[in-house]
């Protein structure tokens, strides 16, 4: 990456006309209580990650603001989600779960329209570059699509009577209550949807904050949401963590916390809980997956899914692999194509054709990560690629570190970034010990093709992590596979079908078999007095 211009913003008019942005996103609304409310005080500014030339420095271009709400704001969507879960009873969660699909159904539809809304803001607030940005808006509305067949599949297994034991049961998926949604800055659509759409469905009363970064791409999905589903079921806080989360979970009233982002913030927040063993959590955290090439890896192969793994979207991907061990016998080879196929990778704007380096969108991101290069510099290794690590604005060119060993930062740190720290290993023992002392414990990619080896790996290795890929790299997709980690890296279990589990509770109504009884359950079943005891099926 040696064109720097092509990292500067120029002119508004020499971007491409669908990807503009000709004036300031001032956004003022917020959705709650069924309306969208103006607030009329603070707000703060959103600075795209891209800069332009201020002079003789750089600056990140402003790109518009949102509302910075007050504690008060908070606790009048907490009031209105709790209003329409109303303890179980609320239109929402007692309506017909065809009912709730056919809510959700149209929120997708005019989800769909906002489109290209939401991708340009996706290049705009977050650097994301326009297919992955496409991808994402895709992949979310897919998600809506699977997580309605799912439900559907759910309900009718449930649609039926089980008899055990003289005992006749009805045995369904409840939901638990009011759910707060808060997802990460890197997928801040595709993530925050995958709790937030399946908590809706199963007929809890979600509030939902947009991550740190990444918030004005959710307002074209207000009014879909307002418009979608009946008042106060879904509601959105905008503003600092701790103004309008603490008061949240101080409350006491949360009673799901589903939530992508750091330990450190979950931790606050499960603990603000009055009551914590009432909490429900559904955590996505930190990781550090390790690549380990084996040395009978195909290296080619290897090298194009270790750039996947780990430089797409810049390795701001709780996926990514933020560590590679190579054989000491192929780390030459493998190191030669490596870098050159990162120094191949082009940078630009979000919307530049084929560009695969784009700014970070986080505060200061170069520094930390240029001060993680120094301290593993300063301990013996270097950044073995033309050019890696160089600064321009907001830009870092991809840096490969070698060789990283056990007391550098990056040996442990999860980087989040562009850097790929690379160690090497004789003995097996030594990247499989790394991953039991490892803090995380999400996935492992393995590279290599003897299977009689490749087996004895994989048999200790997935009770350290949650997924183990063969020549592949880390990652969560497809959203049907289970997505979840041990140690810090998560809790509870996304994929489509998980998320409608984890976000309900089995309830049953059940009555031993006795003539009175199965009169009484007929008559309710037949005359159709309950939603819940019922054998409607879904078709
Ligand atoms: O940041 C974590 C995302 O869930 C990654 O999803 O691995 O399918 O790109 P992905």
């Amino acid at each position: 990456m040696e064109d720097w211009n092509a990292v500067i913003l120029g002119r508004m008019e020499d971007v491409p006309e669908p990807f503009r942005i000709p004036s300031p996103i001032e956004q003022h609304g917020y959705l709650c209580d069924g309306s969208i409310r103006e607030w009329a005080g603070p707000r703060q500014d959103v600075v795209s990650p891209i800069c332009e030339a201020a002079g003789d420095t750089l600056r990140q271009k402003r790109i518009g603001g949102y509302p910075l709400l007050s504690e008060r704001e908070a606790l009048e969507a907490l009031d209105a989600a709790c209003r329409a879960y109303d303890h179980g009873r609320g239109v929402w969660p007692t309506m017909p779960v065809e009912e709730r699909i056919k809510c959700a159904e149209a929120f997708a539809y005019r989800m769909k329209e906002k489109r290209d809304e939401v991708v340009k803001l996706l290049m705009w607030e977050i650097g994301k570059a326009l297919p992955d940005a496409e991808k994402e808006f895709d992949r979310t509305v897919d998600y809506i699509g699977d997580t309605i067949d799912a439900l559907k599949n759910l309900d009718r297994q449930s649609s039926r009577f089980v008899i055990e034991q003289g005992v006749i049961g009805q045995i369904r998926r409840a939901p638990l209550g009011v759910v707060l949604c808060v997802g990460p800055y890197n997928y801040p659509l595709n993530e925050t949807f995958t709790t937030l759409i399946p908590a809706l469905i199963m007929g809890n009363a979600v509030i939902f904050k947009p991550p740190k970064l990444g918030i004005l791409l959710h307002q074209p999905l207000l009014e879909p949401f307002r418009d979608s589903f009946p008042p106060g079921v879904i509601n959105t806080v905008y503003g600092k963590g701790p103004i309008v989360l603490g008061p949240l979970m101080r409350s006491g009233k949360v009673d799901v916390l589903a939530f992508i982002g750091s330990s450190q913030v979950a931790d606050i927040l499960r603990k603000q809980h009055p009551k914590p063993h009432r909490l429900r959590c559904v955590l996505g955290l930190e990781a550090k997956n390790p690549g380990i090439l084996l040395k009978d890896a195909e290296i080619d192969h290897a090298v194009r899914e270790c750039i996947l793994g780990a430089l797409s979207f810049n390795g701001q991907r709780c996926t990514a692999l933020k560590i590679l061990f190579v054989h000491e016998d192929i780390v030459d080879a493998f190191l030669t194509k490596f870098c050159d196929a990162v120094d191949g990778l082009k940078a630009g704007m979000p919307w530049d054709r084929g560009v695969q380096v784009t700014a970070l969108p986080e505060d200061d991101k170069t520094g930390y990560l240029d001060e993680l290069i120094r301290d593993a510099r300063d301990k013996g290794a270097r950044v073995v690629n033309k050019g890696g690590g160089r600064v321009t604005g907001n830009y870092m060119s991809p840096a490969v570190v070698y060789p990283v060993t056990k007391g550098m930062r990056l040996y442990t740190e999860e980087q989040f970034g562009p850097v790929v720290p690379i160690a090497t290993f004789r003995d097996i023992q030594e990247p499989m010990q790394y991953v039991i002392e490892s803090d995380y414990g999400q996935q492992v990619s393995l590279f290599g093709t003897d299977p009689g080896l490749l087996a004895g790996l994989i048999d200790p290795l997935v009770n350290q992590v949650c997924r183990v890929n063969i020549n592949s790299q880390c990652q969560r997709f497809p959203d049907t596979f289970p997505f979840t980690g041990r140690k810090d890296s998560a809790e509870g279990t996304l994929s489509v079908s998980d998320a409608l589990r984890v976000f309900t509770i089995r309830t049953l109504v059940a009555a031993k078999e006795t003539d009175t009884n199965r009169r009484i359950i007929r008559s309710i079943v037949t005359e159709r007095h309950s939603r819940f005891l019922s054998t409607d099926f879904i078709l």
